[in-house]
């Protein structure tokens, strides 16, 4: 049975990978509205991946014996000033994610759940990817300094999200 602390701690998870999916389709949105395709194909297949996060945390609570709740959600936002701005808020709402997944391993260590601990490891390995690849294309914009947006978004295509 999951302690009721853990439970909630995850059921907070669900609608924070849930937000995150929604967030990145409407960066994924904005991206096709401007002409950046690869950018656009990155985004979807990453709300792709925020959407299998967050059917982790369902299965995994109803597994143990609690109650997965699905979460109404804020809207999030749809104008971006350009493509590196986008990316700055990408890497923002990672670290964010990170630390809340920092906050589910203390909740699992303080009440000894040490089997929530082993399960969430996968997610603490996966923010490791997430900011990395994250990491990898704020890199590529600093390099183009503001120019060649073309072949930024062409490049794209060749980065793979995390899984
Ligand atoms: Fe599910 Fe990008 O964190």
């Amino acid at each position: 049975m999951l302690n009721e602390k853990i439970e909630s701690i995850l059921n907070q998870q669900i609608e924070k990978e849930a937000y995150s999916s929604n967030l990145y389709l409407s960066m994924a949105s904005w991206a096709q509205n401007n002409g950046l395709e690869g950018t656009a194909e990155w985004l979807f297949a990453q709300a792709e991946e925020e959407k299998m996060h967050m059917l982790k945390f369902i299965q995994y609570i109803n597994d143990r014996g609690g109650k997965a709740i699905i979460p109404a959600l804020p809207q999030p936002p749809h104008e971006f000033e350009n493509v590196q701005e986008l990316f700055e808020q990408v890497m923002k709402h990672e670290q964010y994610i990170s630390a809340s997944i920092n906050e589910i391993v203390a909740a699992t260590i303080e009440v000894r759940d040490f089997t929530s601990n082993n399960w969430i490891q996968w997610f603490v390995t996966e923010q490791i990817e997430e900011e990395a690849t994250v990491n990898a294309i704020l890199d590529r914009l600093k390099l183009l300094d503001g120019k060649n947006f073309y072949l930024f978004d062409r490049d794209l295509k060749g980065i793979r999200t995390a899984e």
